[in-house]
């Protein structure tokens, strides 16, 4: 006897099987015919593994307005309100704007989130409410915190020693921000200190690196020196890498070997960087998106991250990562047929990669968390962005939608609209 089988649905790969799960497993994907005390009909919907956010910024979320909007639309518009709100919002007020958050994401389908945490103030009230917040929501949903000196790791006094305590509380992964820093100097420092922390500490690392327009801006470099030196190869990530879209090209041919020789991933945040960069270009107005499909070319794993909801940095968002997929196909231009499915794949396996989650995937042993959408494909997906019908964490149902048609009446005549083509 199965607990869920999920009958008859269209895996991403196009294959139609149907998914027997029992406790928190995947036991059968294929034909099933054994009992289960819950069936639910797939036929003709996608059945994805969940959608996966390799990179956010849980503390800051749904605080829009707080204390004021950003006028500018800049990146340091957005970190200089930050800065004022990260001084008065308590412990309480952040856990309950995230886990207002996180049921938005379960209902997307949304089921693994990395998220940087501000370390820069001395008292740590944001590392205390994302520890309160990832041990709340852990029944149903995986969270992993990167300890991120948002101001600097050496522009504040104690900026690199918070980092450390904030690990030493138990956040999950080393963070950084070496074009934040006083010079470029210090930021290559910043990167060679945190790499060894990371590597002595046998944690991940994730950097916000050269989110700037600045074409001089190439701390990725040195990222990439570092990860090769300690070996960390793809549990380093280079987040953002805004600075690449604007990088000569013949410096660019030698970078791109250097990234993908040290195994590390990359993370673009395309709903965010194409609102933030640019701002102080006139014509042709720059677009802030990395070299995606020219990193891929060379084996290089890069996801989709969605940075930012309803924050000093972005002012919209729904924790839909499809949007997120949608907003990078577009700036990315990645139109071909397997561009568009790899789209769709960034957003699960490429970013479960980057995350590293154990057994994640729709095969026999693997964490029986999936989705079911109300579309018939990973492109036409991509297309609808379209209700998420069912969402299975862990083996448990955690959310369960009616399908959403359009009924017209058109002149007498009645019709019904779906979106699928
Ligand atoms: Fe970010």
């Amino acid at each position: 006897m199965f607990d869920l089988v999920i009958k008859g649905g269209t895996l991403p790969d196009g294959t139609v099987a149907d998914i027997a799960i029992r406790g928190d497993r995947i036991v059968t994907v294929g034909k099933v015919d054994a009992p289960a005390k819950r069936v639910v009909d797939a036929t003709g919907d996608l059945v994805t593994p969940p959608f996966v956010d390799p990179h956010f910024h849980m503390d800051a979320v749904l605080s829009y307005g707080l204390p004021r909007v950003n006028a500018s639309g800049t990146l340091l518009e957005g970190i200089g309100l930050w800065g004022e709100l990260r001084e008065i919002a308590t412990v309480d007020e952040m856990v309950t704007r995230a886990l207002r958050y996180c049921d938005w994401a379960v209902s997307m389908g949304l089921l693994a989130i990395r998220t940087h945490v501000d370390t820069t103030p001395d008292h740590l009230r944001g590392v205390e409410a994302m520890l309160e917040v990832k041990a709340r929501v852990a029944p149903y949903l995986d969270l992993q915190l990167v300890a991120f000196p948002q101001d600097g790791l050496y522009r504040t006094a104690t900026g690199r020693q918070n980092v450390i305590r904030a690990l030493d509380m138990g956040v999950d992964v080393v963070g950084g921000i070496p074009h934040f820093e006083r010079t470029m100097e210090e930021g290559a420092e910043s990167l060679r200190d945190l790499a060894r922390m990371a590597a002595e500490r046998g944690l991940m690392w994730d950097v916000h690196c050269d989110e700037t327009d600045d074409p001089l801006s190439r701390h990725v470099e040195t990222m990439a020196r570092e990860v090769t030196r300690h070996g960390l190869g793809g549990r380093a990530a280079g987040s953002h890498l805004t600075s690449m879209h604007s990088m000569d090209n013949y410096y660019v041919s030698k970078l791109l070997p250097l990234i993908a020789e040290s195994g590390m991933t990359a993370i673009p945040n395309p709903l965010i960087n194409i609102t933030l960069q640019g701002r102080h270009d006139t014509f042709p107005k720059r677009r802030g998106l990395t070299r995606v499909k020219e990193m891929q070319a060379l084996g290089i794993t890069v996801g989709w991250g969605q940075d930012c909801v309803l924050d000093p940095w972005y002012s919209l968002g729904t924790a839909d990562m499809l949007d997120v997929a949608f907003m990078g196909l577009h700036v990315a231009q990645m139109t071909h047929p397997a561009e568009m499915q790899r789209c769709f794949t960034m957003v699960t396996e490429h970013n479960a990669r980057i995350m590293g989650l154990q057994d994640y995937g729709l095969t026999p042993g693997s964490v029986a968390s999936l989705v079911v959408l109300d579309a018939g494909n990973p492109v036409e997906a991509l297309r609808l962005r379209p209700d998420r019908l069912l969402v299975v964490s862990k083996g448990r149902v955690v959310a369960e939608r009616q399908r959403n048609d359009c009924r017209l009446d058109l002149a007498g005549r009645p019709a019904t609209v779906r979106r699928r083509f």
